[in-house]
């Protein structure tokens, strides 16, 4: 059936839904260290426990998901940059989004960002086509959280931000 929007009103009506921030990382070939800004993770199961996202024309998921293994970095309100620098190229210069950065290795090996609230490593357990996506399901091998205590990124409307808690 022909849609009766186009992708621009797509993305516009989506962007009222907000999302966390994950940057997934994980090691290439090279073990150099690769990461990418994800908005679709999501908890999938607690038993057995696996989680998701959903990655769109990647360079870095390939190189990422030849090792089978990634972390998600969950990223506080604090980490706007490196939101934007792992969903960008390489600027002034740098040749990997991770220049100048300090990280350290996660139980898997993958790499773990400083300032992130939480980390969950995974082995990955499928990855299936979902029209111009691929779901990526993973198995959560490892967990851990930080002694930040900022508030999670939230994207929302094109933008990023904090969560602001009103209720119960
Ligand atoms: C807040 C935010 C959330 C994003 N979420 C996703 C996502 O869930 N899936 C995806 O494929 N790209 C997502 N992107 C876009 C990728 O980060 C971007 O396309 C990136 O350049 C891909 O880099 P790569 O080619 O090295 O994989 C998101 C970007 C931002 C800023």
């Amino acid at each position: 059936m022909t849609a009766n929007f186009d992708s621009g009103r797509y993305r516009q009506v989506l962007g009222h839904l907000p999302t966390g921030v994950v940057i997934v990382t994980g090691l290439d070939t090279q073990a150099q260290p690769v990461g990418v800004t994800i908005g679709s993770f999501v908890s999938v199961s607690l038993d057995p426990p696996f989680v998701g996202f959903f990655i769109g024309k990647s360079r870095s998921w390939p190189d990422i998901s030849k090792g089978t293994l990634f972390c998600a970095n969950v990223l506080s309100d604090a980490q706007t940059e490196l939101c934007w620098r792992f969903a960008k190229d390489p600027v002034d210069g740098a040749t990997n989004r991770f220049d100048g950065l300090e990280w350290q290795k996660s139980a898997n090996g993958s790499p773990i960002l400083s300032g992130i609230l939480a980390s969950i490593d995974c082995t990955v357990e499928s990855v299936t086509q979902a029209g111009d996506h691929q779901f990526v399901l993973g198995r959560v091998t490892s967990l851990g959280t930080t002694d930040v205590t900022n508030d999670a990124m939230v994207f929302y409307k094109g933008k990023v931000g904090g969560v602001a808690i009103h209720g119960e």
